[in-house]
């Protein structure tokens, strides 16, 4: 079969197509034909040598994907052969909180991913693909669909609440179209008026340029009649923290998720505090909250939001297009 390796050294260019056999499925494991994966910017990041530079090599890269159950190792009982199927993110997450075992099961970064033409999972690590959706479409889920539903569902989304999101790649393209079927109000930036107006034909109340205006968190109090917003989906990290503290209003939420400013910097705390606000880290989420998606998904018919779907032998070309903050929502590669 041919894979995807990160080897030696990091980089998209320096991503290695190999050939190995076919894993055999052991005690309570499945053999999964994949047939699409989708592309995350924690894929950037862990081939870039940036989310771990200590990263075990060779490592199979990418947590997302979507496939067939082609084999029943000895003692599995979960599946069987051509179940249509989507690995979790975290191999040992199976609801409740996490743990430090679970963390450390995360596909494509601590363990082996998907960017392999058969992939072995463990039974558990596995949920149905919604029956609605492609296998390009479920291959979108398992990262930022998931986080984005943990991100909305802690706390209490209620039904009239106003929602902010930043940007429209995968989590934040993901927020609206949950927080939309929730019965949210959603106000949402971006840093182009075509990706805006796209935004607007999901349902997104009011569209803010962050380049046009820098300070977007003014806009939003000014959209908000000066009281700010219910729920902040915050995924630019240090460098939009501030203003989204100075957005959100007194008592509101804001889940901490990304970090597409970069991966430090200095924030002041203080408004969190004077504010009363809820600041809750989000890290994806368990195959409980996988399946509470996917109910979501199903009962309202929701489709993923595809840029761009590529050839199994253009993964580094996905990895650039990705990169270049070109896509609205997902870019998906096919096998
Ligand atoms: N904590 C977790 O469990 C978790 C899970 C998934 C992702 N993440 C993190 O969340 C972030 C988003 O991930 P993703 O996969 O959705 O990324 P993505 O699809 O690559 O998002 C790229 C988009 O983000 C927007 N963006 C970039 N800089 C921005 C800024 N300064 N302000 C507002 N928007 C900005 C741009 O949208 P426009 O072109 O519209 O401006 C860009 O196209 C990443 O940092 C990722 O590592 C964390």
């Amino acid at each position: 079969m041919k894979l995807y390796l990160i080897q030696e050294h990091f980089g998209i260019d320096a991503l290695t197509l190999a050939e190995r056999d076919v894993p055999k499925p052991g005690h309570k494991q499945v053999l999964v034909k994949m047939e699409a994966a989708s592309v995350n910017y924690r894929d950037l990041l862990m081939i870039a040598g940036k989310y771990n530079p200590h990263l075990q090599r060779p490592r199979i890269p990418f947590s997302d994907g979507a496939g067939e159950v082609i084999e029943v190792g000895p003692d599995a009982t979960h599946w069987k052969v051509g179940d249509r199927v989507l690995g979790t993110f975290f191999q040992q997450w199976p609801a409740g909180r996490i743990t430090p075992a679970a963390a450390k099961s995360a596909l494509g970064g601590e363990i082996d991913g998907v960017m392999a033409e058969y992939v072995v999972f463990s039974e558990d690590g596995l949920v149905p693909l919604p029956e609605h959706l492609t296998y390009e479409e479920g291959s979108t889920l398992p990262c930022v669909g998931v986080t984005a539903w943990h991100a909305l569902s802690t706390g209490g989304l209620a039904c009239g609440d106003t929602v902010l999101t930043l940007g429209t790649g995968g989590v934040s393209v993901f927020a609206v179209q949950l927080a939309e079927a929730s019965g949210a109000n959603v106000i949402g930036t971006s840093s182009s008026d075509a990706k805006l107006a796209r935004l607007n034909q999901l349902g997104v109340a009011a569209g803010i340029n962050y380049r046009t205006f820098p300070d977007w968190d003014e806009k939003v109090l000014e959209i908000t009649d000066g009281r700010g917003v219910d729920r902040v989906i915050e995924v630019g990290g240090a460098g939009t923290l501030g203003k989204s503290m100075k957005a959100v209003r007194i008592g509101g939420h804001i889940s901490l998720i990304g970090v597409l400013t970069g991966q430090t910097g200095e924030v002041n705390p203080l408004p969190a505090v004077m504010k009363s606000i809820r600041i809750q880290g989000i890290f994806v989420g368990s195959r409980a909250m996988f399946e509470g998606l996917n109910r979501a998904m199903t009962l309202h018919r929701i489709k993923p939001v595809i840029d761009r779907v590529f050839p199994f032998d253009s993964v580094r070309e996905a990895l650039h297009y990705q990169e270049s903050q070109a896509h609205f929502g997902k870019v998906v590669i096919r096998f």
